[in-house]
């Protein structure tokens, strides 16, 4: 068989596990998967491994903040440049609907930006805030029908927040037109509550951040939303699980049969809230919702990576650059009601997963893999053509040195937020090439993609089986 390009003599992580071979491409897709292939272009990956091109399921580009006003610091470019150097062949962000907006004309928008822009692959959430009797008859199935096959919905911030009435009308339409509904479940009340004690103590700086959303208001967000699961048979991923106790609630229900998916994000990961314990506005750097937390927090979330309760592991990239137009709202001393929610991660969310999960010794390449690419091509209707390192799927690898030592800095990210919360972490594990569609796009330091490659990928149907609820 005539071949493009071979990747010779790596350690392929394959669905059933790791197999040492090599992989043949043709046409951008996989053509075969086995010993001896040659080809005019090679790359020899041997003490390298291969893996599926990551896919992130969870990323902000070129959208206005939650609070309002503040723009992500990312366009299309930017952002999908950084996810190749971290690894990643596709991204998953948001078409963000703001109240009165017509969803259909936003998402035609955010196609716009991303064919004219993205060097990676995309699909996007389709982000209901505003349902009306149109929208839920209309534009809502034609838009799943399309093949935009997940539908965001919030239960905290003023501006994007839906009722439970209304959730429940989103997730029937869901249910209709085979969509997956993804939620971002905390209890605005209690974010309320707790922000106007503080207000009240004085207590307003950025670092008083994490205690204005106490673990309460996920745990009840989350209770709530497995009791409107159970009136709407329905699938729901839970986004940026954050606490051990709404981890287990979301297991108690899969117990009882709810079809409810879990995602966490590498802050929660390795950050708490004592990175914030800076008196001025540094601290705004690592405000996000939910919350960073603590050490004991973190240790049950890696538990939860390790024992299956986590299905996907995505960046929540939702950076603003630090000054006055991004986190600093124009102010140089701004409090933490103020400060636009969000981190950068596309880049670093990668390697922080294979160190702190594979080189820790944590869970197996096979887990790295379902968590980084597999699970999320499945849960939002990609796979088998991306995801998954088989024949006939598109040629979206990443080979990756299990050895290289990196430390995180600011410096080496291809982001426009120009700070990373992740500073000095030193990780164990790299990408040091991406191919994309067959198409070599990051060789070390080195970027070969131009704006507007990437592909608007469109799903025909969610592929559930097989990922843990
Ligand atoms: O702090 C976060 N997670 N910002 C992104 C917006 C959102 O979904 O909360
Ligand atoms: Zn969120
Ligand atoms: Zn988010």
């Amino acid at each position: 068989m005539e071949l493009d390009l071979v990747i010779r003599d790596g350690e392929v992580v394959l669905p059933e596990g790791p197999r040492r071979c090599d992989v043949g491409v043709r046409d951008g897709l996989i053509a075969t998967i086995g010993q001896g292939l040659g080809a005019d272009h090679e790359i020899d990956a041997s003490g390298r491994l291969i893996l599926p091109g990551g896919i992130d399921s969870h990323c902000h580009i070129e959208q206005e903040s939650s609070l309002g006003g503040v723009m992500t610091a990312d366009d299309f470019a930017s952002a999908t440049r950084s996810a190749a150097f971290g690894g990643n062949t596709a991204v998953i962000p948001f078409a963000c609907q703001r109240k009165g907006d017509s969803l259909t004309e936003v998402v035609e928008g955010y196609r716009a930006l991303a064919e004219a822009k993205a060097h990676i692959d995309f699909t996007f959430h389709l982000m209901v805030t505003d349902p009306t009797e149109a929208l839920l008859r209309r534009e809502l199935p034609d838009l799943i029908d399309q093949g935009y096959r997940s539908v965001k919905l919030y239960m905290a911030y003023e501006l994007m927040r839906v009722s439970d009435l209304q959730m429940l009308q989103v997730m029937e339409v869901a249910r209709d037109h085979d969509a997956l509904v993804v939620v971002h479940a905390e209890n605005w009340d209690v974010i309320q509550w707790a922000t106007a004690r503080l207000v009240a103590e004085g207590h307003t700086e950025p670092r008083f951040h994490p205690s204005s959303h106490p673990p309460e208001a996920e745990l009840d967000a989350v209770q709530r939303l497995t009791c409107l699961t159970s009136l709407v048979d329905v699938p729901v991923l839970v986004l940026h699980m954050s606490t051990p106790g709404a981890v287990e609630e979301l297991r108690r229900a899969r117990a009882r049969g709810a079809r409810m998916y879990a995602e966490t994000c590498p802050q929660y990961l390795y950050l708490t809230a004592r990175n914030m314990e800076i008196s001025g506005p540094e601290a705004a750097k690592f405000c996000c919702s939910p919350p960073l937390r603590d050490s004991a927090t973190q240790e049950a979330l890696w538990r939860g990576i390790g024992d299956r309760l986590f299905d996907v592991v995505s960046s929540d990239h939702c950076p603003y650059s630090y000054d006055e137009r991004g986190k600093l709202v124009n102010s140089a001393n701004p409090t933490f009601k103020q400060v636009p929610n969000g981190l950068p991660g596309l880049e670093a969310r990668l390697p922080l997963l294979f160190s702190g999960g594979v080189s820790s010794g944590r869970i197996s390449l096979q887990r790295f893999a379902e968590l980084s690419a597999t699970n999320a091509a499945r849960l939002y209707g990609l796979y088998p053509r991306k995801g998954v390192i088989a024949e006939g799927s598109d040629a979206d690898l990443a080979i990756w040195d299990p050895g290289q030592q990196v430390r995180l800095e600011a410096s080496r990210m291809h982001d426009a937020a120009g700070y990373t919360p992740y500073e000095g972490i030193e990780v164990t594990g790299w990408p040091t090439t991406v191919i994309s569609r067959g198409r070599v796009i990051v060789d070390g330091d080195s970027f070969d993609a131009e704006p507007g490659r990437g592909e608007l990928l469109l799903a025909e149907a969610l592929s559930l089986d097989g990922v843990a609820a």
